[in-house]
């Protein structure tokens, strides 16, 4: 079982209270005996060696430490180690199996949906908790399920890509092509400033509806 005591030498934890907690991560039970004041972000990474979980803030600002609670995405930096007891917590580390990578995490290679990386497994689990609910999201979705993780690296157009990519493959469906970083076309996803193109006149728009049907 692990023991957890945060900043206290050995002799003076032998004075702290403690209690107990049972987790079942990533698929495994664990027991600790912690401080009621530890959190979770830290029984993970410093308790429990799960170190895919970062810490960015530790005040619910960047959601770098964001981890799935029983499947709803939680800031792990902002609840205590005691709140998930008897509950089940799902990492980053809880993705991937032994020889496959999951969709999300491919989309984030496949599209370039990270820089340094730092804030990468918090946006992976609030993408996945999106994606367990929603199979099928709008870009839109997919920007406000993300809007609680901030990436200091800017390449959010990126990662709302990878997200939609993700979606696609786990529908069963090819994932989309977003053409290459340069191309116009992969900018359109998230410029939401983007000018819209000019109207078409109407005999434009007639003159290509029979130019069609005659193809
Ligand atoms: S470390 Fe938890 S929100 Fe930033
Ligand atoms: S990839 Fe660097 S903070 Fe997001």
């Amino acid at each position: 079982m692990t023991s957890l005591f945060e900043e206290l030498q050995p002799a003076a934890a032998a004075e702290v209270q403690t209690t107990r907690v049972d987790i079942k991560i990533n698929g495994e039970y664990k027991a600790a005996q912690i401080e009621p004041r530890l959190l979770l972000a830290h029984l993970i990474r410093n308790g429990f060696r799960l170190t895919g979980t970062h810490t960015g803030c530790d005040t619910t600002n960047c959601g770098a430490c964001t981890v799935l609670m029983d499947g709803a995405p939680v800031k792990s930096c902002t609840v205590f180690a005691v709140q998930a007891n008897g509950h089940e917590v799902t990492t980053v580390e809880g993705l991937a199996t032994a020889s496959e990578l999951h969709p999300i995490q491919e989309g984030f290679k496949d599209e370039h949906g990270l820089q340094c990386g730092f804030c990468t497994p918090g946006m992976m689990m609030s993408a996945k908790a999106l994606l367990d609910e929603n199979l099928n999201p709008t870009e839109d979705e997919v920007r406000w399920a993300l809007s609680g993780n901030l990436c200091r690296c800017t390449g959010y157009q990126n990662i709302v890509k990878a997200v939609l990519w993700a979606a696609a493959k786990m529908r069963g469906e090819a994932p989309p092509t977003f053409g290459a970083p340069a191309d116009d076309s992969a900018d359109e996803i998230a410029d939401d400033s983007a000018e819209q193109p000019e109207e078409r006149s109407d005999e434009a728009a007639i003159a290509d509806d029979s130019a069609g049907g005659e193809g």
